[in-house]
């Protein structure tokens, strides 16, 4: 496993993020355990989990867990701002919800510092001075390292670092977008925002809940039994069937899986190499129900596709650029 600087920091995470979001749901305490040890002894060192991930259930597993190893070993990373209780105030990014947010998580984890606490997407009813001043309080208070946005738009994202570098604010270090074969308009305006501001990238659903993890055919009448799609379906879960049973999902499958075989890996494998290979890419947080999953999406980094195959894979995946995005066509309409 390599290791890359998360963002602009000094701080070094492996190539791939291991994510706890199917700990204590689909995945019992004991395999989350062996998961977590099989993903140290591959050489990971950044975990992903958020408050709100089973109602504090995977933070749990996972703080147990750590209470074992070595703590400065690991990059732990999680998420405050979706709802922890019916009260008005246990959701958002207000001061209040963040300091008790922390207060929850750390001692769920059972450690005294978080290294990267993300907004998990906007708040649109709390003032964003509000949401970053905590923010960089926590930082101060030395209960977190960094911190990082998750969802957010390209103006949001912008105005935040922006507010930040004014008021002399620790910044965002890193973006957690969704990111993966089947959702490209990421790139359109987030990752050059976080070219441009050194702004790290750990896209969520790099295999976008199962659907390129090669268990899907074009012809097929629905999910596998028991998948995580089939399930989407009955939670409202973004990546249902329904959602994306259609020619665009089938035409990125069919060049996922004509890669797949060309190299001799695993459709799960090529779709994550396609995104460790973008440079604004930091680490793609894996997701896995199983240790024979985690074992497959281990194999996604060491090795390359070519030019080629990434071309190809990037037209399949293309989706219609519109105004303002198609700046390219813009621009050469200007020069003449
Ligand atoms: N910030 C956010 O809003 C946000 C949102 C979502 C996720 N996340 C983070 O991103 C992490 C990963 O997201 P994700 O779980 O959606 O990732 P994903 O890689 O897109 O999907 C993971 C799911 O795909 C299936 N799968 C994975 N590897 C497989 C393999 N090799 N072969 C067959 N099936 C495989 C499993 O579902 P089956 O049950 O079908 O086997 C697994 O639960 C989460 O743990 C969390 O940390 C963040």
């Amino acid at each position: 496993m390599k290791y890359r600087q998360l963002g602009r920091t000094g701080t070094k995470v492996s190539e791939l993020c291991l994510g706890a979001m199917t700990f204590g749901r689909e995945t019992s305490e004991n395999d989350s355990f062996q998961i977590m040890d099989r993903f140290l002894d591959a050489g990971g060192n950044f975990i992903d989990t958020a408050d709100v991930y089973t109602q504090g259930a995977s933070e749990t597993i996972v703080g147990k867990w750590l209470s074992r190893q070595n703590r400065d070993d690991i990059v732990l990373a999680t998420k405050v701002r979706f709802p922890m209780g019916e009260g008005a105030n246990d959701v958002g990014t207000s001061r209040k919800h963040i300091m008790a947010g922390i207060k929850a998580s750390l001692r769920r984890l059972g450690t005294d510092y978080i290294d990267l606490y993300q907004v998990h997407a906007w708040d649109p009813l709390t003032p964003l001075e509000e949401t970053l001043s905590t923010l960089n309080d926590l930082v101060r208070q030395g209960l977190v390292r960094y911190v990082g946005a998750s969802n957010f738009k390209g103006w949001q994202l912008q105005k935040a670092l922006d507010l930040s570098h004014a008021n002399g604010w620790e910044r965002f270090v890193c973006l957690q977008p969704q990111y993966n074969l089947l959702c490209r308009a990421t790139e359109w305006e987030l990752l050059e925002i976080c070219a441009q501001e050194g702004v790290g990238v750990i896209p969520w659903s790099p295999l976008r809940g199962g659907w390129l993890s090669g268990k899907f055919h074009r012809g097929m009448e629905g999910p596998p039994s028991g998948s995580r799609v089939e399930k989407a379906e009955q939670e409202g879960w973004g990546e249902s069937w329904s959602a994306y049973n259609n020619e665009h999902t089938w035409d990125v499958l069919d060049a996922l899986h004509a890669v797949a075989d060309e190299t001799g890996k695993e459709p799960a494998q090529v779709a994550i190499n396609w995104l460790l290979q973008n440079p604004a890419v930091t680490a793609p947080i894996i997701g896995v129900r199983t240790m024979q999953q985690l074992e497959s999406n281990l194999g996604a980094a060491g090795w390359n596709l070519s030019q080629e195959q990434m071309q190809r894979l990037n037209q399949a995946s293309s989706m219609p650029v519109t105004y303002p995005y198609d700046q390219a066509a813009i621009n050469q309409r200007a020069r003449r």
